[in-house]
């Protein structure tokens, strides 16, 4: 079979409850740029994408509708369709603003994936700085997914879509806690992390620099939008980035993100780290808040309705939690 080629993470839809809310918090306050709108949707991006990167869309409910990922050619759509065929996968076609051929599929695990080879592409706003807003959000980083089955996950994405492992959380009994993969040459797009699931734990956007992040602090200060940071700022141990993690209105989990390391390098080896070693989290040592190891975005069901979130195999949390 012939395995698709995945180029990076390309989209998220949210079902976002108060449109306008919404669209305070991701415009007003953080800046992304409004690429469309239409009724009840808001197709956004950073300054360096040349494609929208996360849709808003109004529901009744908050969850998350799908995580897309682009694809090289649409030979590579066909390859996913075989692979969905073989494993009794569900799929079907669907169409986004700009994505005309979007196949909607589910993987193994229960989580709502789109993949697409053709999207409109615009002039990026990288170097028009007179039109950079608030913390000035660059572009889409990766996405992470609590996962009930870390390890079944993550070599199921190895092994059918040849993600790359960059860094991984182990306990004393070699048991896979997290993992970072990747297929664009970063730590990772896609990071799979313990927890009741599957359920979207966060969605990054790569910042300029780590001063941008601080900037993003002081104008939720300003703004006295301050309940809406949840962790941070400060540096991980893994990935070595600089990172803030923030609840915008419906909940869903937002990481400013900064400063991480290639992985192209053909003799790159992946990294181990020790489940209770607490740097691994945040280098300088401070302790994680319960609610990120615990809280997430529910996720939409092929069918409609929602994935019921599983138990995880392995319970109980890292020493370093507050
Ligand atoms: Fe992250």
């Amino acid at each position: 079979m012939t395995t698709p080629n995945i180029i990076r993470i390309g989209h998220g839809i949210f079902y976002v409850t108060d449109l306008e809310r919404s669209r305070q918090f991701y415009v007003d306050l953080l800046g992304l740029n409004v690429l469309h709108e239409s009724p009840g949707a808001l197709y956004l991006r950073g300054v360096e994408d040349r494609e929208w990167t996360l849709k808003l869309e109004l529901a009744p409910q908050a969850g998350i509708k799908h995580l897309a990922y682009r694809v090289a050619t649409p030979a590579d759509l066909d390859a996913l369709v075989a692979l969905a065929e073989a494993e009794g996968l569900p799929y079907r076609w669907e169409s986004e603003q700009d994505r005309p051929r979007l196949l909607r599929m589910q993987d193994p695990f229960g989580v709502p994936v789109a993949f697409y080879a053709e999207s409109q592409k615009y002039p990026w706003l990288l170097q028009s700085y007179h039109l950079h807003r608030g913390p000035g959000l660059q572009r889409i980083d990766h996405i992470n997914v609590m996962s009930p089955q870390v390890e079944a996950t993550l070599r199921w994405y190895m092994d059918r879509l040849a993600f790359r492992l960059s860094e991984y959380t182990e306990d004393d009994e070699g048991r896979i806690w997290a993992a970072w993969i990747q297929r664009r040459g970063g730590v990772h797009d896609l990071a799979l992390t313990n927890g009741a699931g599957p359920r979207l734990h966060h969605f990054a956007y790569w910042m300029p620099d780590a001063m941008s992040i601080l900037r993003a602090c002081d104008i939720l200060a300003g703004a006295k939008e301050t309940d809406a940071i949840e962790r941070g700022p400060g540096r991980h141990g893994i990935s070595n980035a600089f990172f803030l993690y923030l609840r915008d209105p419906d909940g869903h989990r937002i990481e400013l993100y900064t400063s991480d390391y290639i992985t192209v390098d053909p003799d790159f080896e992946p990294i181990r780290w020790h489940l209770n070693d607490p740097r691994r989290q945040t280098l300088w040592g401070a302790k994680t808040p319960k609610s990120w190891f615990q809280e997430g975005s529910r996720m939409e069901a092929f069918e409609g309705g929602w994935v019921v979130p599983q138990e995880p195999a392995l319970q109980g949390l890292p020493q370093h939690v507050i």
